[in-house]
């Protein structure tokens, strides 16, 4: 029997791993993965879960690109209709209601560097090698790379990064603002666990406006965006959360989020 390409492992009622389980091709996204992740994700949003951790099998690869031997014979419209339907599935990723870690484990590179990019947060162990190759191949990033690295690092490092195709090492990934977090090797998922369970204390409902407010802030004019984030402030007065979060500070005691 086949292995599936990609994993969930329910670790809780709130929080599932998703893996990308492809180790002998280092991982690499090909049209199966991308549809089985998109499948793993509606899963995860039908069983309510409000963290993802997405991280790559084996101890090589997070994931080492789009996969270069089914995007070896393509033409100008297979390629278009491959980016696009990349781009959906890394979108319905970024938009996931609840929270996305990466837990980067290794090769990071092209559509895997996407993948990690159109999470929430990204953990990396020391030993993981990040880049957009892409242009070595005689191609450009096509999972999102060329408009999320420039709103993560800027357009000049994004330009050099990707012109170049060059791979750099976690500690430079953090100091650009790319990674939050450097572990020691084997220890991504924990940390990214541990993220999530830091999380897991807030009020859900909030933690979801908090990150809708947030994205808007690289997507709107800062006018709207303060609007916006007035609308989300307002929304949380209708939540349960609310009324519960401010009681327990009140009354000195921890806060039984309900996520309602
Ligand atoms: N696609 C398909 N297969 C891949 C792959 C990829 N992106 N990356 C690795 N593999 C396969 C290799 O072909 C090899 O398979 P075989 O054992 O059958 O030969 C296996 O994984 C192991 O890889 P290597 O032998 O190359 O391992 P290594 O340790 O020598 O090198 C590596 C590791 C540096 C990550 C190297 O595999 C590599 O450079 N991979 C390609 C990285 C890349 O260019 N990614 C970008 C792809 S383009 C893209 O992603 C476009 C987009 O934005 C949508």
């Amino acid at each position: 029997m086949t292995e599936p390409v990609v994993l969930v492992d329910w670790r809780s009622d709130t929080t599932a791993i998703v893996t990308i389980n492809r180790p002998r091709a280092l991982n690499a996204l090909n049209p199966e993965v991308i549809e089985k992740l998109a499948e793993a994700l509606a899963g995860c949003q039908r069983e309510k879960i409000r963290h993802v951790v997405v991280t790559g099998s084996g101890d090589k690869a997070f994931v080492a690109g789009a996969d270069i031997s089914v995007m070896k014979n393509m033409r100008r419209g297979e390629a278009r209709h491959f980016a696009r339907r990349g781009q959906r599935v890394l979108h319905l990723l970024s938009r996931y209601p609840g929270v996305t870690i990466a837990a980067v484990n290794g090769f990071a590179l092209g559509g895997g560097m996407e993948l990690a990019m159109a999470c929430d947060l990204i953990v990396a162990s020391s030993n993981a090698r990040f880049g957009q190759p892409e242009v070595g191949l005689g191609v450009i990033p096509g999972f999102g790379g060329t408009q999320r690295l420039v709103r993560l690092v800027g357009e000049q490092r994004a330009r050099e990064l990707i012109l170049t195709g060059r791979r750099f090492k976690t500690d430079e990934a953090v100091r650009l603002g790319i990674v939050l977090e450097m572990v020691e090797p084997g220890e991504a998922l924990d940390a990214a666990l541990g993220l999530a369970e830091r999380i897991g204390a807030n009020g859900p409902k909030a933690v979801h406006y908090a990150k809708e407010a947030i994205r808007l802030a690289t997507e709107l004019d800062l006018e709207i965006g303060l609007q916006e984030e007035a609308e989300y402030f307002g929304l949380c007065f209708d939540t349960v959360d609310q009324t519960e979060g401010m009681a327990a500070f009140l009354e000195k005691r921890k806060a039984e989020f309900k996520g309602r």
